[in-house]
């Protein structure tokens, strides 16, 4: 058989399903695990064997790398393990393996090959990496790739970054293999994204809005089960309703299914029967550190991460339940339930636009950081379809980008701020009722929270100004004078003396 278009290492369900998309795609796929069990009952199954697919089953790095047409292409799909505990050992999950396996396959490749990783890598041991690989006369690209098991088997959002000389080469596989959207379906759901970590950074920054998205859609449950006491099957229909207008989304659409699905244990709805601590694998939380890094406010990844790290302290809740009271009882809810429902929907629509706002806003400060040249309506159309946060949505953001390729920020975009300025009272109702009866919404309520910090020409960081110059000397700049001019007082010299 000919040479092989591409090799990839790592055969886990993400791995195999790459696999079978790129020859489905008509590429020639080598394989390798290093569990070569794994090797042999993929390449052995029905799926594939029982296809006559086109697939070659190796069993050393070695193996996999003399089977390649050249320039070679060794993709690395090495699953994230669980974050380490003391990250001094290992920064990344996923760090310590990849490299060890970039460095064994260095002095198999020749000038020109191609080392992609196809994780959730952390951008700056991507950064790193490139600059390495590159170094050893080899190209190297860290792609994004989302959508799950699905998306990977009938096609994936993807977010190359790297070597920009190894686009050509890896753009027909990746673009055949992709998601595709628009009206003809061959718009393709991955394009070049920058140079070194942008394209992770990017796969970073989705998944710190899917963490958003799921935790305002959390809260948007928790406040129709606890205010309106939804039941199931209403919360099915709200949700199938909600997937009807702006709020059409993948994650909109799983959550509805989520609620008619019977635990076959009990009968009951399975929903109900699942324990409320959540897991994360840290993109979340990368995100949120370097969002710190940049002063980016983005607030709304943060509050999602804190709001998983919280429901995992599931004892410390429950014996707190019994310790801290909430608000005086309350009468139940007696207004209209569609009113409430509608007013929910807005909120959840105003506060998913200030979380992509957010992000956009975080991926314009580190493009100027790092020197990438992002095309952010582009990023948008990469996400439209294939990825968890696809959604049509997107497309509204392509448009505020495509109107104006310098937006600083989407609230500007003169539909998304309408549509803010139109749910706002709604939002406020929402924000009040969950306080009142005292429900947590950290997402919704630091939406608005930010929403109204990012209007106010003032804010009382005047004071905060003082105060710091006051106790430490770090000086404040004045509204009357110029920029540049910078004022220490002795405060306490002046202040009113203590009675
Ligand atoms: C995707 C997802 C995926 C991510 C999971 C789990 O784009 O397909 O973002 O890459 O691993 O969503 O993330 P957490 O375990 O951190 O929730």
């Amino acid at each position: 058989m000919a040479k092989c278009n591409i090799g990839l290492m790592g055969l886990a369900v993400m791995g195999q399903n790459l696999v079978l998309n790129m020859e489905d795609h008509g590429f020639r796929v080598a394989v390798f695990n290093r569990t070569t069990s794994k090797v042999d009952d993929f390449c052995n199954s029905p799926e594939v064997k029982g296809k006559g697919r086109k697939i070659v089953p190796c069993h050393s790095l070695k193996e996999l790398v003399e089977n390649l047409e050249r320039p070679r292409k060794v993709m690395l799909m090495i699953q994230s393990k669980d974050p380490v505990p003391a990250p001094e050992v290992a920064l990344y999950p996923n760090n310590a393996a990849v490299d060890a396996v970039i460095e064994e396959l260095i002095p198999m490749l020749e000038p020109g090959d191609i080392i992609i990783d196809g994780g959730n890598t952390h951008y700056r041991d991507t950064d790193r990496r490139t600059k390495y690989v590159e170094s050893k006369g080899l190209l190297y690209v860290g792609t994004g790739v989302s959508g799950g098991e699905e998306g990977a088997r009938l096609g994936p959002s993807m977010m190359p970054g790297g070597s920009p000389q190894a686009w050509e080469f890896v753009k027909d596989i990746f673009q055949a293999i992709c998601a595709k959207v628009g009206p003809n379906k061959d718009i393709p759901c991955c394009e070049w994204v920058g140079p070194r970590g942008a394209g992770h950074y990017v796969k970073m920054v989705h998944n710190g809005i899917e963490y958003g998205d799921m935790q305002l859609i959390c809260e948007a449950y928790w406040l129709l089960k606890n205010v309106l006491n939804l039941s199931n099957e209403e919360l099915y229909d709200v949700f199938a309703q909600w997937n009807k207008g702006d709020l059409d989304s993948y994650l909109i659409e799983i959550t509805r299914d989520i609620f008619s699905v019977r635990d076959e244990k009990t009968g009951g709805y399975l929903v109900d029967f699942i324990l409320d601590t959540a897991g994360a694998k840290g993109t979340g939380k990368w995100m949120s550190q370097l969002a710190l890094d940049l002063g980016a406010p983005s607030t709304l990844v943060t509050e999602a991460v804190y709001a998983r790290a919280l429901s995992a302290q599931k004892k410390a809740r429950v014996a707190a339940s019994s310790i801290l009271s909430g608000p005086s009882q309350l009468p139940p809810y007696d207004g209209d339930k569609e009113s409430f429902i509608e007013a929910v929907r807005r909120a959840l629509y105003a506060s998913k636009i200030c979380s992509y706002a957010q992000g956009y806003v975080q991926m314009q400060m580190a493009a100027a950081a790092d020197n990438w040249d992002l095309n952010f309506g582009q990023i948008a159309l990469l996400w439209r379809g294939g990825c968890i946060i696809r959604a049509v949505f997107l497309q509204r953001i392509k448009d505020a980008f495509d109107k104006n390729p310098n937006l600083s920020n989407l609230l500007l975009d003169e539909y998304f701020c309408q549509e803010v300025t139109q749910a706002q009272d709604s939002w406020r109702w929402v924000v009040r009722t969950a306080v009142e009866r005292g429900i947590p919404t950290p997402a919704i309520s630091g939406a608005l929270a930010y929403y109204d910090g990012y209007r106010s020409a003032t804010l009382p960081a005047n004071l905060l100004q003082a105060q710091r110059d006051y106790f430490g000397a770090h000086t404040y700049k004045r509204i009357d004078c110029p920029e540049d001019e910078i004022f220490h007082t002795d405060w306490i010299a002046l202040r009113r003396k203590p009675e």
